[in-house]
């Protein structure tokens, strides 16, 4: 068991709630494994205190946080400094507190979106072809943006409201298209579902895989189940899935290395971790 001392490294994780959060179960392990002398605490203020909280820890109080829901969207209106997936993106899950007080905004969402993706599709090329995204929420935006930064040379957008499909072409800058499920998956170099459809059970995205080419990558931001409906329709059609747990745990990489100033030890198995977490097996 690593000691925590009175000059632990301390970070942690902002939301409302923030019991649900995978977050402190992968980063404990880390640092345990590390054997560091740091600390990364789950923080839950009230819905109009998040502001007065990030105020109250940075200059070197602590190193900084992620944000969760529903505060991704504040933590850039919190910041000195908004970096460029943050500010493509219109949301943070992670600031950085310099001892100054100044506060960076940064996004590894996205770059957790495709680290998931090279490793359970080995060979993914995100410039390869049209990504499709299904969803129009933050999710969506997050994956637009980090598509858009990673060379997709066309990014399509299917959302049941079609007023906040177009609303999310116009605020992320690049190749992006609103599409109908006509055409959204003809030639689609990967296909995500960043809606909340799945989530604890249920159908998934209404949408037949059936017109997408038989190289095309299928993954679900739902990690809960694993194995989503979306995801077994996808394997059933021949498809290389990727699930959203890969994500959450690839997000969590690059904050690790941002708060702690060292890459998390690959030997731990922290999928297993977080599946034993939430109850499920792998
Ligand atoms: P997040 O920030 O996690 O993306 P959000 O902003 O609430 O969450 O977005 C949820 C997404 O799931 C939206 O794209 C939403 O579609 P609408 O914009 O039409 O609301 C989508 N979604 C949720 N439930 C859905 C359902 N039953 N059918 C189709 N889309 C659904």
């Amino acid at each position: 068991m690593t000691r925590i001392t009175g000059a632990a490294m301390v970070a942690g994780i902002v939301g409302h709630p923030v019991a649900q959060s995978l977050s402190p179960v992968l980063h404990s392990a880390w640092i345990a494994a590390a054997g560091l002398n740091a600390a990364y605490v789950p923080l839950a203020p009230a819905l109009d205190g998040f502001a007065a909280l990030i105020k109250g820890l940075r200059g070197g109080v602590i190193r900084g946080v992620n944000v969760t829901i529903p505060f991704k969207l504040e933590a850039l209106v919190v910041a000195d400094e908004i970096g460029e997936r943050a500010g493509m993106a219109g949301a943070s899950n992670l600031l950085l507190f310099s001892e100054d007080g100044s506060i960076f905004a940064d996004n590894t969402d996205g770059l957790g979106m495709l680290a998931a993706l090279r490793l359970q599709a080995p060979g993914f090329d995100p410039a390869a072809g049209p990504a499709v995204i299904l969803g129009a929420g933050g999710a969506a935006r997050g994956a637009a943006a980090a598509l858009v930064l990673a060379g997709a040379p066309e990014v399509r957008i299917f959302n049941r409201t079609l007023d906040r499909a177009e609303a999310l072409t116009r605020d992320v800058d690049g190749p992006l298209r609103v599409v109908d499920v006509a055409d959204a998956l003809r030639d689609a170099n990967v296909v995500i579902n960043a809606t909340s459809q799945g989530m604890g059970g249920g159908g998934g995205p209404d949408i037949d895989l059936d017109a997408a080419p038989d190289t095309a990558v299928v993954m679900d931001m739902v990690y809960k189940p694993l194995r989503t409906a979306f995801l077994e329709r996808a394997a059933l059609r021949g498809l290389r899935t990727v699930d959203g747990l890969e994500m959450l745990i690839q997000q969590a990489v690059p904050s690790f290395e941002a708060f702690y100033g060292v890459a998390p030890p690959a030997e731990v198995d922290v999928r297993a971790l977080a599946l034993e977490t939430v109850g499920e097996t792998a």
